[in-house]
């Protein structure tokens, strides 16, 4: 049988961008070969698509050359999957050519954070028809957005943190009125977080006005809307998977990563001990099976399977959880639709090798995939035969009648 072409797609202009490109060696390394062709597809921070086996080695992205892996570009045309590539003209005169350097039949997106796992790519992708492994694009987009993750999860009766939330015009007009704003309705500590980010970058914990300030001022560096967060006093963090489509889903085991800080820092999440050797999201000291009580364990795989389902969630995400320690309440932190090194630490704590869940992640690519291609998306009527178009008076209106809408 032919192997199918997997297209790994990863990096990206995103804060995050190092951190995927750890997930997708990983990834890439195990993927069983005998069924799959890998095609590396590495979104460089400038914009540019390359291919090529130096995509496979993390030296590569240590002293980026371009010159290392191919320039490519996508057809976006529906159904194509083509990589094209410019081939110069021989000779003095000769022309230049388009040449198709690979075919993609299933896309694996491999990144965190903007550009990639907040819907952007999977658009492209749906355009483009082409089966991909993450969630569609309104649960990537809610799932990015931090402000509106709280509303979507409030709105569901999850249990979410108060918060309020602030655009950088809006603070700078009046940023007394959101210091009382936060102190009235939320009180101390907060947690400050740019709405569109991951791993710990820009989040900061305020104890008081002058903190606050502080931690407003770097999370609008990083984005123009800004969450503000009732803050726990060290939560115990708990994680758990979920993988599936369509409503039909299974939780991993739960995991209590540990931080030695307030908060769990970039550096704990992906550089193990401090050090500089980092295998991503794995490298992070965690307990696992998390050491809690079975029945807390169950809520939270209940909770998470339901989460998944109401986002209509599709392949691997992670859900991050905080115990409060003083209340025994449990709340969501977030939702990861693209979690660090794809939670496959997880789901080998359940038995499952990683090569297995790529299998899986592709499966229900091809079947998200066929279960749209099934739908119809044609609706034939007369609208264009009595069309009359423009508004009576308005420029673009010359020459037509006017009329009805
Ligand atoms: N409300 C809070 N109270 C206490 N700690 C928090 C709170 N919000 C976040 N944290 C800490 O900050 C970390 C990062 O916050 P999170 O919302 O998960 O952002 P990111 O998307 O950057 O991972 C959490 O893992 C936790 O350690
Ligand atoms: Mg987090």
């Amino acid at each position: 049988m032919a192997k199918t072409q997997l297209g790994v797609i990863f990096g990206s202009r995103s804060c995050e961008r190092e951190v995927a490109i750890i997930s997708a060696i990983q990834l890439m390394n195990h993927v069983n070969t005998e069924k799959y062709d890998i095609i590396p597809v590495y979104i460089a921070p400038d914009g540019r698509w390359y291919t090529g086996d130096a995509l496979r080695k993390v030296q590569t992205f240590t002293a980026w050359d371009p010159a290392k892996a191919q320039q490519v570009h996508l057809d976006i045309t529906a159904g194509s999957g083509a990589l094209t590539a410019i081939k110069p003209g021989k000779g003095l005169f000769g022309k230049p050519e388009q040449v198709i350097v690979a075919r993609l039949e299933v896309c694996v997106i491999v990144m965190h954070g903007l550009n990639g796992e907040d819907g952007t790519l999977q658009g492209l992708l749906e355009l483009a028809n082409l089966p991909y492994t993450s969630t569609g694009v309104a649960g990537s987009a809610v799932g990015m957005d931090k402000i509106m993750m709280k509303q979507f999860f409030k709105g569901c009766g999850f249990p979410v943190l108060p918060g309020c939330w602030f655009t950088a015009a809006k603070y700078a007009e009046d940023p007394n009125a959101a210091l009382e704003q936060v102190e009235k309705e939320l009180g101390w500590p907060v947690y400050v977080k740019p709405a569109n980010l991951g791993s710990s970058i820009g989040v900061t914990r305020a104890d008081d006005a002058e903190g606050f300030a502080d931690a407003m001022e770097l999370a609008f560096e990083y984005d123009r809307r800004v969450l503000v967060e009732k803050g726990l006093d060290k939560p115990i963090e708990l994680n758990c998977s979920v993988i599936g489509f369509d409503g039909d889903c299974e939780a991993s085991p739960v995991e209590m990563p540990i931080s030695h800080e307030e908060t769990l820092t970039f550096a704990e999440k992906y550089l193990a001990g401090g050090g500089t050797k980092s295998s991503g999201m794995a490298s992070l000291s965690r307990v696992l099976p998390a050491p809690i009580p079975d029945e807390r364990r169950d809520e939270i795989q209940a909770l998470s399977k339901r989460i998944f389902t109401e986002m209509d969630c599709k392949g691997v995400v992670r859900i991050d959880y905080m115990w409060d320690r003083a209340t025994d309440k449990l709340f969501i932190t977030e939702i990861n639709t693209i979690p660090g090194s794809l939670a496959y630490y997880l789901w080998e704590a359940a038995g499952v090798k990683y090569s297995t869940l790529i299998d899986r992640m592709v499966e229900i690519a091809l079947k998200a995939h066929r279960e749209k291609n099934s739908r119809t998306y044609v609706y034939t009527s007369e609208i264009l035969k009595g069309a009359t178009l423009g508004a009576k008076g308005s420029k673009g209106a010359k020459g037509s009648k006017g009329g009805k809408w």
